[in-house]
């Protein structure tokens, strides 16, 4: 998709203007962090010096990725503003001290519980960030840019953004690299040549990639389909994943191994008619987003692993 298009399709949902580029409407919007517990699921994955095909526009699986090492990465999205988010964060972790870097880019419970960050995306108070931004990327800078000289920081947060965001105790958990001062600095040294491959697609249509992965993350992507779709989606991407190799196929908030499944929910949470699709997919389970806000250890969340049999 050309920049300029980029650029209208961001002015038109700034503005609120009812716009449908994607076919999947509500995944236009970047997501400014992840929402789900990354950096537990990650712990299932063999990620250094491997490689990872990723969705996610809030870049976080990328990055939490780049800082286990890996650092041949391809992410895949619906949403059309994953490369250009990318960028500005990587050029952030570059140049900016972890503080500056959630100044510019929280906004729920920031600074505090039930406040909202006055002044977000004040991308023109730091200068080397948006030098960094050219350096990396010209196209994501101007991007960038001619949206914060059109539109306040708020507006361009507020409406580009979706506002599934935790609060920044919980968003710092849930992400490898903001989990403390020497994580984020350490993934700073980690980040520097890191250039991702972005395509801009729906996953479900179409995967446009003719190599194969050692890893596969779909985030919780599934959770949107059917359980026809998503035996689909993993026949489809099978052929794609190296020998030995591991796909993060769907992840469940507030669910462990005994969790009875309800009707009404989606068809992922059925996990004995999940895992009935191929004996290679075991449910993992580890701290989950409401534990990690409440405290409590026994507030899991799950995905499900799919392992390729050597
Ligand atoms: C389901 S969303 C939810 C955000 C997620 N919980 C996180 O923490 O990042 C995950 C990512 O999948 C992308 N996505 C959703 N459906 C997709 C599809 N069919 N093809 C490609 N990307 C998709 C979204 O744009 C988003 O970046």
């Amino acid at each position: 998709m050309p920049i300029i298009e980029k650029e209208e399709l961001a002015s038109n949902l700034i503005n609120g203007r009812y716009i449908h580029y994607t076919d999947c409407y509500s995944f236009q919007r970047l997501y400014p962090f992840c929402n789900e517990n990354v950096s537990g699921y990650l712990d299932f994955l063999d990620l250094d010096g491997k490689s990872l095909l990723t969705v996610g526009s809030s870049a976080d699986q990328t990055i939490c990725a780049v800082t286990r090492g890996c650092r041949d990465i391809t992410v895949l999205d619906i949403c059309p503003f994953t490369e250009e988010y990318f960028y500005l964060k990587k050029s952030g972790i570059l140049t900016l001290p972890k503080e500056d870097f959630e100044r510019v880019l929280f906004y729920d419970d920031y600074p505090r519980t039930f406040k909202q960050n006055k002044d977000p995306f004040a991308l023109e108070k730091y200068p080397r960030l948006l030098q960094q931004l050219k350096k990396e990327s010209e196209s994501s800078h101007n991007f960038w840019l001619s949206l914060t000289k059109s539109y306040s920081g708020e507006m361009i947060r507020k409406n580009l953004f979706t506002n599934d965001e935790e609060n920044p105790k919980v968003t710092r958990y849930l992400t490898d690299y903001l989990k403390s001062e020497s994580a984020y600095y350490e993934t700073r040294k980690k980040l520097k040549d890191i250039r991702p491959t972005f395509m801009i697609e729906n996953i479900t249509h179409r995967i446009p990639v003719e190599r194969k992965f050692d890893n596969i993350v779909l985030s919780n992507l599934t959770t949107y389909l059917s359980h026809e779709q998503i035996a689909e989606l993993l026949k489809n991407l099978i052929p794609h994943l190296e020998e030995g190799g591991r796909i993060i196929l769907g992840y469940m908030y507030r669910t462990n191994e005994f969790s009875i499944y309800c009707k009404e929910w989606d068809d992922i949470y059925n996990i004995e008619r999940i895992k009935s699709i191929d004996p290679n997919i075991e449910l993992k389970t580890f701290r989950g987003v409401k534990g990690v806000l409440h405290d409590m250890d026994s507030m899991k969340d799950a995905v499900y692993v799919y392992q390729k049999k050597k």
